[in-house]
């Protein structure tokens, strides 16, 4: 498994696990003007030449949020979500912090990023739709606890 910066030849795969996975996925055009938006880091896992995952984030002024984490059906419990991760935080060590929100329910990636220490620090009432559900906010401070 090889992890390359999502570009124009491998939006459109990441487009369709983001379309597999979310009920309210970005679309292809949003992954499309993301390639030319200078805070935005597309991190893509690359197997057998097939796009099987990607995570997306923002960094901004040091820190970092995560937008979206994926991995396609038939490549899960293989360390895909886990190596992606490591990953970007490698590439963006000097940032201070990282955040993001995650379904209450979703309890695969709660503990993935609960293994990466990532802490809840508050929650959204029905902050997600299709279904209506709340999301917990998670935070990991990065410099000095990496
Ligand atoms: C969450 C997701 C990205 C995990 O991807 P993955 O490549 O299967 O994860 P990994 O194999 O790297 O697993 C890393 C850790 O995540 C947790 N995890 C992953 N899948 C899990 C599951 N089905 N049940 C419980 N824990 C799980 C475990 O802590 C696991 O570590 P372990 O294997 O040592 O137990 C994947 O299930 C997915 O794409 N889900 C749909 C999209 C989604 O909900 N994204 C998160 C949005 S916030």
């Amino acid at each position: 498994m090889q992890i390359v910066q999502m570009n124009e030849q491998n939006y459109k795969q990441v487009a369709m696990i983001e379309a597999e996975c979310f009920s309210q996925p970005w679309s292809e055009k949003t992954f499309y003007e993301e390639l030319s938006n200078a805070n935005a880091h597309t991190f893509v896992a690359v197997e057998n030449g097939e796009a099987a995952g990607f995570l997306s984030v923002w960094e901004v002024c040091g820190e970092v949020n995560i937008n979206n984490i994926a991995v396609r059906e038939r490549f899960r419990r293989k360390g895909i979500a886990r190596a992606l991760l490591q990953h970007m935080l490698d590439e963006l060590s000097s940032a201070y912090s990282a955040a993001l929100e995650v379904r209450r329910s979703n309890a695969s990636a709660i503990a993935l990023y609960e293994s990466f220490g990532f802490k809840c620090v508050g929650q959204r009432k029905n902050f997600y739709s299709l279904p209506t559900e709340d999301a917990l906010l998670y935070t990991k401070i990065l410099n000095g606890e990496n």
